[in-house]
């Protein structure tokens, strides 16, 4: 899907939903704007969040919604981000967006961030006399890593940059600011004719792509770096590890090397972009056969039957946008209401955060 200069846009064909959530409304997509001068813009002050919402049988189902929402408002308290909004708010207010949206499957993106005060503006790095402002937009997005990355995998490099350390910028909150050191390794991998850059920690060791968690199967054992490692606490990683017991595979978090990449039977990442992306090949070597691996394939079968709704999930992974509401004829709810939690399934237990 890349030109081999990486400049051209990430999906071919883009359906975007033409109503954007904001502080408990909607607005027009093209109404949901920002001044030149708010402080996210300078600063990089946001946090976000991207989420799927998979195609299947019954509508579209969102995919780990509540998940997502918690660590949406663990990055937003990482960085002081004070707010009154709630995982219900959230929850609540994505399905009414995907509804609204009239889309069978789309990505979803809520976004916080530090603005700007145009009455009594506030232009220093201190973030505090700066209003925040909350928007969740949704379009429909193709394969993240290419049409064909799925079942053949990418070709990635180890990156010369290193991933952010734990005490400089956290990894585990998904914040705009991280995204600088992932464009960095994201450039340096598309400019050079990778799909994809793998980070080092700072002590070396395996950390993560631009946008995926890493995934190492070694002699039938799944291994995966552990979140020490700077690396974000991936939802589609905590699938993969929950699917892999499931499939009766051993998953161990530990520190991976570089070399244990090369050497690797099978690599593949996972994220809700990229979903999971087998790899064939790193700095040019081959990785295995230079195909999707078997356990790769398997773990990837599961997902995506999981994600269209045909297995059962190991958890209540996925809210049905559509269910339970009384659909009219244009396909919305009759009078739909943020702050309704008529059509969310039952609160799954939260993701853990932070400690592994
Ligand atoms: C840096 C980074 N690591 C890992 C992931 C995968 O996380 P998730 O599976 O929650 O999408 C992402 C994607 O959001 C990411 O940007």
């Amino acid at each position: 899907m890349f030109t081999p200069s990486g400049t051209a846009k990430d999906a071919a064909k883009m359906r975007i939903c033409d109503v954007v959530w904001h502080d408990g409304e909607f607005i027009k997509w093209d109404d949901a704007r920002v001044h030149v001068m708010s402080h996210v813009l300078h600063y990089g002050s946001s946090v976000f969040e991207g989420i799927r919402c998979y195609k299947t049988k019954r509508g579209p189902a969102i995919f780990r919604l509540r998940e997502h929402m918690q660590r949406f408002l663990n990055s937003a308290k990482v960085y002081r981000m004070e707010h009154d909004w709630t995982i219900d708010d959230f929850c609540d207010a994505s399905v009414e967006l995907v509804r609204r949206s009239e889309l069978d499957q789309c990505y979803i993106r809520p976004i916080l961030f530090r603005s700007l005060d145009e009455e009594h503006p506030a232009f220093g790095v201190n973030p505090f006399p700066n209003p925040l402002a909350c928007y969740i937009g949704a379009w429909d997005w193709g394969k993240y890593l290419g049409d064909e990355a799925i079942d053949k995998g990418v070709d990635v490099c180890v990156s010369s940059w290193n991933r952010l350390t734990p005490n400089s910028l956290p990894a585990m909150a998904k914040s705009g600011a991280n995204y600088m050191n992932s464009q960095l390794i994201k450039m340096e991998a598309l400019v050079n004719g990778f799909a994809e850059g793998i980070a080092l920690d700072d002590r070396g060791y395996v950390s993560e792509g631009s946008g995926e968690n890493i995934f190492v199967v070694s002699n039938g054992i799944v291994n995966t770096p552990p979140l020490s490692s700077s690396v974000l606490p991936g939802i589609t990683r905590d699938s993969v590890i929950k699917i892999c017991g499931e499939l009766g595979l051993t998953i161990k978090e530990r520190a991976i090397q570089r070399a244990a990449l090369y050497v690797a039977d099978e690599l593949f990442f996972s994220g809700t972009a990229a979903e999971i992306t087998p790899i064939r090949s790193v700095d040019r070597i081959t990785i295995g056969n230079g195909r999707r691996g078997d356990i790769t394939e398997k773990i990837q079968n599961m997902f995506f039957e999981i994600t269209s709704g045909e297995r059962q999930a190991p958890g209540d992974w996925l809210t049905y946008v559509r269910e339970e509401a009384k659909v009219g004829n244009n396909g919305f709810k009759a009078e739909s209401k943020v702050g309704s939690s008529s059509v969310i399934e039952p609160a799954t237990k939260l993701h853990a955060a932070g400690i592994k």
